[in-house]
């Protein structure tokens, strides 16, 4: 499978005018992602907000304008839309183009890993590869075997960089038995996941904490530590593609080579950790980078469906 970029390179933002739709000419919910992704196509768009290609976006966009999870719009693919909800669903497509913002935006939801989460511009559109490797390596897959042994046993999380929350939740459902904290310097991103972490119910063992990495948590220790930190660096800025200038700009800005925040992790990580707990940490195309900076630490790259070796573990034992 090809390997998608989480920050694309931009693309030239050619829009053709909206052509007219006569009534009746679209009539199932495929018939609309089939119009969508033409549309799409035609206005070169740029997916890598929750969805990777034309094709999910349209029926992400049709499923949330018809109230339906993403999961059911098999069930309905070939059901008749009313002219109502046919209107609602082309204005969506054409908003699409010409704000080039995320999907997520413009409907104020994203799904991970199945779960809805609120998202608007005052936090990152998630879309951590981490969510995927909590379920393939910490024991939530059937098979998975995990990275930190006993995930019931896992007391303390810590999520660095929370933004929305969505990684802090996400871990919540991974591990039943831990109070998870979650830190971010954006009092924005922790207005957004306030909320998420009230739709989700998770006010009693859930805590955000406001400040520069490690420095709200004073000298507490965790069983995990996971982060998706900013990582992009200086000539990714430069060429951010519009889709992802509408997020904030704290939250891709890693420095010149994007390996700022990281390094802070990576030094301090070990002062945060049990004895046999472990670092989770997203870095992007980083890993010459960081692997030069540090030749002695065995980090462990792990793979997802759609990334190689963007995602590093340690164990606190051989930080
Ligand atoms: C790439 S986003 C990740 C958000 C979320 N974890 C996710 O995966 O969607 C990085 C987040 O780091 C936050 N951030 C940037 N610098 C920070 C710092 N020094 N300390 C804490 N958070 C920081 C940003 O506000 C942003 O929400």
């Amino acid at each position: 499978m090809a390997k998608r970029s989480k920050v694309p390179a931009q693309r030239s933002p050619a829009a053709p005018k909206a052509p007219k739709v006569g009534a009746g000419e679209l009539a199932t919910l495929f018939d609309y992602v089939r119009y969508a992704v033409s549309r799409f196509n035609a206005a070169s768009l740029v997916f890598a907000h929750g969805t990777t290609d034309p094709v999910a976006e349209a029926a992400f966009l049709v499923c949330e304008t018809l109230h339906l999870h993403p999961d059911q719009f098999e069930t309905f693919a070939t059901a008749r839309v009313t002219a109502t909800e046919g209107k609602r669903i082309l204005d969506l497509i054409e908003r699409r183009i010409a704000t080039r913002k995320p999907a997520a935006y413009l409907v104020n939801k994203v799904y991970m890993r199945g779960l809805p989460f609120y998202v608007d511009e005052r936090t990152i559109v998630p879309r951590s590869f981490i969510g995927e490797l909590l379920d393939s390596h910490f024991g939530a897959d059937e098979d998975g075997a995990s990275l930190i042994g006993d995930p019931a046993g896992v007391e303390s999380v810590l999520d660095l960089c929370t933004g929305s929350g969505c990684l802090a939740i996400l871990a919540s459902r991974n591990f039943p038995n831990a109070e998870v904290d979650a830190v971010d310097i954006s009092r924005d991103a922790l207005a957004v996941a306030a909320r998420n972490v009230a739709d989700h119910g998770l006010e009693d063992r859930l805590t955000l904490h406001r400040g520069d990495l490690f420095q709200p948590l004073g000298d507490r220790r965790y069983d995990l530590i996971i982060s998706n930190p900013p990582y992009v660096d200086a000539e990714g800025m430069a060429s951010l593609p519009r889709e992802c200038r509408a997020e904030p700009k704290l939250a891709f800005d890693g420095g010149a080579d994007g390996l700022d925040i990281v390094r802070r992790i990576l030094d301090e990580a070990k002062r945060h950790l049990t004895a046999q707990g472990g670092l989770l940490c997203e870095l992007g195309r980083g890993r010459d980078n960081l692997e030069a900076a540090y030749p002695n630490l065995p980090l462990l790259w792990l793979d997802t469906e759609d990334s190689e070796g963007e995602v590093f573990w340690i164990a606190a034992a051989d930080l």
